[in-house]
């Protein structure tokens, strides 16, 4: 059976929607599912705009030889290679023999990695290359990196529609509703979209800013994703949302608070500084991130323009599940914002450092103080500690900062750690005498900490 919507009068929506694969691309849990879209355009000449994701494929094709009602096909315009939009194109040119393949030269080469059809035969449109199907132009405009390097978008001159490819993408199945004007995308796909957004092209600002620039040359009324609803009204708000992340920009102004907590020590410190920072009127938000999949606090980082972080030390370095998530931040490129750091260990406390360190290679991450140190757990009194990073936090939010800014590279000696075991001493000077209290090495296996 077939399951289509009309999106204009001659233009179709004929994808589909996986509500079973628990992850996209095997690492981004949607709990909600996932549209793949494809469009139908009946014109003089019928237009497939790409193809699907194996997982709808029996449903796509159920659609498409629907759609067409007995029409050959006769162009596939391939915005993009990657397989959930390409993996069914040596299927579609199987039973669409006569169709013609139109692509960039980026896509010649991935369609024979893929070993998914013979592009021989492809026509191949370069940056402002057009192409007219009878009542509908249409321009190309090649978007390197949004996603991947061979990404084009098309634009359909006669309707003023934007094909866009990954781009105003979100997770999300789409259950019957098509437009985004047909759902509160603001309460209830907002997160989805940006948790697409930063996690699948995030690291690509300057290049998506680049494709929003092309963009802002043309009298746009619609945009056709490949995944998530068409937008037809409003397009300045996802316009806007996407500026903001193309610049890394946060939306909010606001605290995040990421921790990881082996014993609960580290985790209590991280709620009681939620719960100062609230009661200071800051918007505040945590996670454990040894719970919460990297892809939702990756997603609220470049949501909020404050960051705390808080980890263990463990086997002398970051716990796993916060250095997994800062690495990932860093391979997202995310800059431009303004963090605090909670560290804690028994008897070696390093994380402080090494979180630094990670933090030194991204751009423009602004450490608002020195980070707070816990040995195993606060100590008495040392609440007093954390009600003064929620102040300095809550004034930098509120832009009252006064307090001095510590560039992360500044992290200056402050004693001597053993290479075996990581103890640290903490002093200016180590006696020549002295033996590591943990694992008995001498003075010698000590090193200044830097
Ligand atoms: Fe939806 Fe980059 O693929």
């Amino acid at each position: 059976m077939y399951c289509i919507r009309k999106v204009t009068n001659d233009l179709l929506w004929i994808g589909g929607n996986d509500r079973q694969t628990p992850k996209f691309e095997a690492a981004h849990p949607v709990p909600r599912g996932m549209s793949y879209n494809s469009y139908l355009l009946l014109d003089e000449k019928t237009v497939l705009f790409d193809t699907v994701d194996r997982a709808v494929q029996t449903q796509f094709f159920e659609n498409l030889e629907q759609a067409l009602h007995g029409r050959k096909l006769d162009y596939v315009f391939v915005h993009h290679m990657e397989p959930d939009h390409a993996a069914t194109l040596g299927d579609l040119m199987i039973r669409y023999p006569e169709a013609r393949i139109v692509c960039n030269g980026k896509s010649v080469n991935m369609i024979r990695q893929f070993h998914c059809a013979d592009p021989n035969h492809a026509i191949l449109v370069n940056e402002g290359d057009t192409i007219s199907t009878g009542r509908h132009t249409f321009t190309f405009a090649n978007a390197p990196m949004v996603h991947w390097p061979e990404v084009m978008v098309s634009y359909d001159s006669t309707d003023k529609i934007l094909f866009s490819a990954d781009a105003f993408g979100t997770f999300g199945a789409l259950n019957g509703v098509l437009f985004a004007d047909e759902l509160d995308f603001d309460r209830d796909w907002l997160d989805e979209a940006r948790r697409y957004y930063t996690n699948i092209v995030g690291k690509y600002g300057p290049q998506v800013a680049a494709l929003l620039k092309k963009a802002a040359g043309l009298d746009i009324q619609m945009i056709c994703p490949l995944h998530g609803p068409v937008w037809r009204k409003d397009l300045g708000y996802i316009l806007d949302k996407y500026s903001k992340w193309a610049a890394y920009e946060p939306e909010e102004q606001g605290v995040l608070i990421a921790f990881a907590s082996i014993y609960g020590g580290t985790e209590t410190a991280a709620a009681i500084l939620a719960c100062r920072l609230s009661e200071l009127g800051i918007r505040t938000e945590m996670y454990d991130v040894s719970v919460t999949h990297y892809s939702y606090v990756l997603s609220d980082c470049f949501k909020y323009s404050h960051i705390v972080f808080a980890s263990p030390t463990f086997n002398n370095g970051i716990f796993d599940p916060m250095e997994h998530l800062l690495r990932d931040l860093l391979h997202h490129n995310l800059q431009n914002r303004k963090v605090a750091l909670i560290q804690n260990g028994s008897w070696a406390p390093a994380s402080g450092k090494l979180m630094t360190q990670v933090l030194c290679e991204m751009k423009n991450m602004e450490l608002l103080q020195e980070p707070i140190t816990l040995k195993s757990a606060l100590a008495p009194g040392q609440e007093k500690e954390l009600e003064e990073l929620a102040q300095v936090l809550a004034a930098s939010v509120k832009g009252e900062a006064s307090t001095p800014v510590q560039e992360p590279a500044a992290d200056k000696p402050k004693g001597f750690v053993c290479k075996i075991c990581g103890f640290i001493y903490e002093s200016d000077t180590l006696p020549p005498d002295f033996v590591c209290p943990i694992c008995r090495r001498p003075a010698s296996d000590f090193e200044p900490v830097t």
